[in-house]
């Protein structure tokens, strides 16, 4: 088959792999019809180089039909439509009863120390082949995919895979107290669905800081109330004076790593392009090479006692943070890996009749699965106004 896969920083290629089997009872192998490209894969041809190996396959947004079902599959059948979610997660061990399904005992990273496998990312999360590919197997075929209906396009669908649950969970644990307000970080997919489901939700006043133009447009043309700046000084004064000085009650990182502002971190990302990978692995988890503008600027615009919440991805481990004003402002701060199936339940309800969060309108670019490397690059650059780019394998 054909799979967009990973060769180096910057370096992704559409190839021919072999087609995935059924190697466990449970498994369903699935035609892709449908697959994101993510904020989270960026990551993958520039910080996380290092756990990356030539050859992975990319993508954990997948959806599609099930082609072939495992002898132990009793909850699927061939020509069901699912979404696959991006943890691989058991759906019936302590952490996934819990509602902590990135957290899965079952396919948890012991030996690495992380916690559950991952489609397509990196071998601190199981190395396990990923979803921008003609054809996927998934594991726990009775628990994992969520079946969708037919009848509606992909795009009603398909952002139950990360998206949907990451801007959901994104607010849950911001916590924004009814009619209270809510500052988002980063006009990516996450955070303009952040906005969307803060809206949703109840949220009395929303906010949100970014700098590329179609990503503001847009949010504004959501209700969104925008600022066209990402600098801390800024953005502090103005949500300050949008919230009578105290600052918002609840603030959203969706930038993470990425995150321009940060010039210490350009010096060291520039080092892994130089220095050989296992080096830079060890440099990479015992000294960080964050960039930690968005989430200093959330931990100074937010208000005393409010609540900050990280769907931004970091890395490193020992990262300096400004841990006296955390304590001074009594800050609670809340993140993680989306808990996919926790959140399914609300989700699907919004997204069957009526396209209450928009979705359908999401993707800014189809692109055959053929140019995903042009599709990675303009994304990347934010070009041609690109903010969601869904693959058709
Ligand atoms: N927690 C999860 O489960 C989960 C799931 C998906 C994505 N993510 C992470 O969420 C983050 C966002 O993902 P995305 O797909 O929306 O990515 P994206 O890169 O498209 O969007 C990030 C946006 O942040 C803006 N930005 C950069 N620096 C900023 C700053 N200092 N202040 C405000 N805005 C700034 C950029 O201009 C960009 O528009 C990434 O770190 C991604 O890895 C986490
Ligand atoms: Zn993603
Ligand atoms: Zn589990």
């Amino acid at each position: 088959m054909r799979a967009v896969t990973w060769h180096g920083r910057d370096d992704v290629r559409v190839d021919t792999v072999p087609d995935p089997t059924i190697t466990d009872p449970t498994d369903v192998v699935v035609e892709i019809t449908s697959s994101g490209i993510c904020g989270s894969d960026l990551h993958l041809i520039e910080v996380m180089a290092p756990f990356m190996t030539v050859g992975d396959v990319m993508g954990h947004e997948p959806m599609g039909v099930v082609r072939e079902v495992g002898p132990g599959v009793t909850e699927l059948q061939v020509g069901d439509r699912v979404v696959v979610p991006f943890n691989i997660s058991c759906g019936t061990c302590w952490m996934c009863s819990q509602g902590l399904h990135s957290q899965c005992e079952t396919t948890q990273n012991r030996e690495q120390g992380y916690g559950a496998s991952l489609f397509g990312y990196t071998k601190l999360y199981g190395q396990v082949p990923g979803g921008q590919a003609e054809y996927l197997r998934v594991p726990f075929g009775n628990t994992l995919p969520i079946k969708v209906p037919d009848g509606p396009p992909d795009d009603r669908f398909v952002y139950l895979s990360d998206v949907l649950p990451t801007a959901w969970q994104a607010v849950q644990y911001a916590a924004v107290p009814k009619g209270g307000s809510v500052l988002v970080l980063g006009l990516g997919p996450i955070g303009d669905m952040a906005t969307r489901v803060a809206k949703h939700l109840g949220a009395g006043q929303v906010l949100a800081a970014d700098t590329v133009p179609e990503r503001l447009a847009r949010a504004r043309a959501n209700g969104i109330d925008v600022l066209d700046s990402t600098t801390q000084a800024d953005v502090v004064a103005w949500a300050r004076d949008k919230t009578d000085g105290r600052g918002p009650d609840a603030v959203i990182d969706a930038v993470g790593m990425e995150a321009h502002g940060s010039p210490g971190a350009k010096l060291a990302q520039k080092a892994t392009a130089i220095v050989p990978d296992a080096i830079m692995e060890k440099v990479m988890q015992v000294a960080g090479i964050d960039r930690m503008a968005a989430l200093n600027t959330a931990i100074e615009v937010v208000r005393r006692g409010g609540t900050i919440s990280l769907s931004g991805v970091y890395g490193g481990a020992t990262d300096p943070m400004p841990l006296m004003t955390m304590f001074d402002k009594q800050i609670q701060l809340r993140m993680g890996q989306a808990n996919v199936w926790r959140w399914v339940p609300d989700i699907l309800p919004l997204l069957v009749d009526e396209d209450f969060l928009g979705v359908e309108s999401f993707a800014t670019h189809h692109v055959p699965l053929e140019q995903a490397p042009e599709a990675y690059e303009t994304f990347r650059r934010k070009q041609d106004g690109a903010v969601k780019v869904l693959l058709r394998p």
